[in-house]
């Protein structure tokens, strides 16, 4: 099966396989969202189909949900759930302090909730998303759309108090339409370049009313499982983090 997929779907293969050894029965779970968690609901169902592993799937996704229910996954939802094991989902981005750009597939407000509400949290990625600082990658911002043009001059008068000089802010499209998330608000893309300080932008940004959430995940990251395009896998743990 690996060998006939491209390099890239490789390495998502193999960190999604190695990811998805860290449940157990009797787990409530965190699926993430994307091309990378599409590896981890496949390796997930087929250890239900094939070692009777039972647990409890919490979706992040319109998306993921209908996958994880299609290959037999019980899922409930975050209310039903309550507090979870662990939260496994890809990263666009990931700094050497496990912070984390996310929300390129605009899930990003439903994986911070089901992150945050989870004991751990670990990434699972290739390795082109490590960066030395967050920021290539354009911030995903998920706002309301009432008032989405006031709120867009809030966030570029935040941008510019915060020093970035060459920035834009560009409205998600699909298309030809605006991006809608499944909760129902727009996304605007912050592309900053390089973000100076996370966690500062992380706060700051979600003050402005009409902000819903950011797509920086600041010391939620408990592990990052790097896949390689020869199948093998690298685990990182924040310190101090035992599963
Ligand atoms: C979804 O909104 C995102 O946060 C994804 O988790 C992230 O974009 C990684 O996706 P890929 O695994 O497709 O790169």
């Amino acid at each position: 099966m690996i060998a006939d997929l491209s390099p890239s779907d490789r390495s998502k293969y193999a960190c999604a396989l190695h990811a998805s050894k860290l449940v157990k029965s009797g787990m409530k779970v965190g699926l993430g969202t994307g091309s990378t968690a599409y590896w981890l609901v496949y390796h997930l169902a087929e250890r239900v189909r094939n070692e009777d592993l039972k647990f409890f799937g919490v979706p992040t996704s319109n998306n993921t949900r209908d996958q994880a229910q299609a290959e037999g996954i019980k899922v409930i939802s975050m209310d039903d759930a309550g507090r979870l094991d662990l939260t496994i989902d890809g990263a666009d981005e990931f700094d050497q302090s496990m912070n984390l750009i996310k929300g390129g597939g605009g899930a990003h407000l439903q994986e911070k909730i089901v992150a945050f509400g989870s004991d751990q949290m670990v990434v699972i990625a290739d390795e082109s998303k490590k960066v030395k600082k967050l920021g290539k990658f354009p911030l995903p911002v998920e706002v309301l759309k009432f008032g989405s043009a006031s709120t867009k001059i809030k966030i570029e008068e935040l941008i510019v108090a915060q020093n970035y000089q060459d920035f834009n802010i560009q409205k998600r499209m699909k298309d030809g339409k605006s991006f809608i998330t499944d909760e129902g608000n727009l996304i605007f893309d912050l592309e900053l370049n390089e973000i100076k300080d996370p966690r500062r932008l992380c706060r700051d940004l979600n003050i402005i009313p009409g902000v819903v959430e950011n797509g920086l995940f600041i010391d939620v990251c408990s592990a990052v499982i790097l896949g390689y395009s020869d199948g093998t896998t690298d685990i990182s743990w924040k310190k101090d983090v035992v599963l």
